[in-house]
């Protein structure tokens, strides 16, 4: 898949060929209310699953389950110890994701210069587009895929002069520090960052270029991307997520939080008449994310992208009972929920336990197929 990462190996020493590398890739996902992990082995170009767990973070916090919460950096350190024993992780090197909601994305159009030029280029166009002083930023970019046939078709022409769009990443230096030094205390070396939707963008497609939404319906936020030519082309961060459903049911039927974190995963929003009342509190905020979808879509279009033709859904979101039905009215498309194992190799038992917490481990999957 021609899905150019972001943010890979920055200020991180490179892989030397010279060397036999570990054949083992850790993805290591610092969710809002979890973490999760996914390790896979090489074998022979394949992905095989070795082993791969979530924590809660909520004994490290406030103790609400599906809710989410700053940890303390200390906090961080120890549940990272925590998970790599619980899941009994044997990689000593990790990829990580940064969170959406703290990285600057954009997209530059350059005119078509040499990779050299490019080099030079790019920094100083870059301050023009960044908010923040360039020397406090880690940058990345990738030069992007051409778009689909139909809008290369309909482009002709319409540019003297040759452009290229580059996709732009600016993350603070101090959050990468900050991650170093807390997987180092947790005695992980970090290979590798990638901002969380282009991790979650590699689990969850497949080699098709077709023009997709991808929704990432996490705890604390909704992450909405389009892909399109098999590369990540635009986000969005809602700052809306799932804990906004535990919050309103808790709120409206005057249950703790835990009470209506179960009625949530329980019912979701299926009209049943015993739990009607359920569905009557949580739809509102689903279709909250369907029009902020839809919004997203549309400004894609004003652009000149092409209409989608698939949403996947992942996150721990998307495991909601009866979101599906409710994507697919609303946008008119074939949704699916994201089963990122579906991408690697693992013991037939586990089938029916990955298939049910697939959608949850999307991001951590596609951090430990970055190597792939
Ligand atoms: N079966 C389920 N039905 C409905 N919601 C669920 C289900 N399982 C988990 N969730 C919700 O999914 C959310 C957690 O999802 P996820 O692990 O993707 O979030 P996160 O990565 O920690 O957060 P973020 O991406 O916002 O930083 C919680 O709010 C939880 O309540
Ligand atoms: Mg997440």
């Amino acid at each position: 898949m021609a899905l150019s990462t972001i943010l890979e190996g920055f200020g991180l020493k490179r892989a030397s060929g010279f060397f036999i590398q570990e054949a083992r890739f850790l993805g290591v996902d610092i969710g809002s209310s979890s973490i999760k992990v996914v390790q896979l082995k090489k074998e022979k170009e394949r992905a095989l699953l070795e082993t791969y767990g979530e924590l809660s973070l909520a004994r490290y916090g406030d103790g609400s389950v599906g809710r989410s919460l700053r940890l303390l950096e200390v906090k961080l350190v120890e549940a990272l110890q925590d998970i790599i024993r619980e899941a009994q992780v044997k990689a000593t090197k990790a990829i990580v994701s940064i969170p959406l909601k703290d990285s600057f994305l954009t997209t530059m159009d350059l005119p078509e210069l040499g990779e050299e030029d490019m080099k030079e280029a790019v920094p100083y166009e870059a301050r023009k587009y960044v908010p923040v002083p360039i020397s406090e930023v880690v940058l990345d970019w990738h030069v992007l895929p051409p778009k689909s046939e139909e809008q290369k078709s309909a482009s002709i022409g319409s540019a003297r002069k040759k452009f290229r769009t580059v996709f732009l990443a600016a993350v603070p230096k101090e959050l990468i520090s900050k991650y170093k030094k807390n997987f180092e205390s947790a005695g992980l070396e970090i290979s590798a960052f990638e901002i969380e939707v282009f991790s979650f963008a590699r689990a969850a497609l497949r080699r098709d270029s077709e023009t997709s939404l991808i929704m990432d319906l996490g705890a604390s936020s909704v992450k909405l991307t389009i892909a399109d030519g098999g590369a990540v082309r635009a986000s969005h961060s809602l700052d809306r997520g799932s804990q906004d459903l535990t919050l309103a049911l808790s709120q409206s039927l005057g249950v703790d939080w835990d009470r209506a974190e179960i009625l949530k995963r329980e019912n979701g929003i299926i009209k049943k008449p015993e739990t009607e009342g359920v569905a009557l509190v949580l739809e509102p905020l689903v279709e909250f994310w369907a029009s902020e979808g839809e919004r997203f879509l549309l400004d894609w279009k004003r652009k000149g992208g092409r209409s989608i033709s698939k949403v996947l859904i992942g996150g721990g979101g998307a495991l909601l009972p009866g979101i599906k039905d409710l994507l697919v009215k609303r946008f008119g498309v074939e949704v699916f929920v994201i089963n990122p194992f579906s991408k690697v190799v693992y013991p037939a038992f586990l089938e029916p336990a990955l298939r049910e917490v697939g959608a949850t481990f999307t991001n951590a999957v596609g951090l430990a197929l970055h190597e792939f």
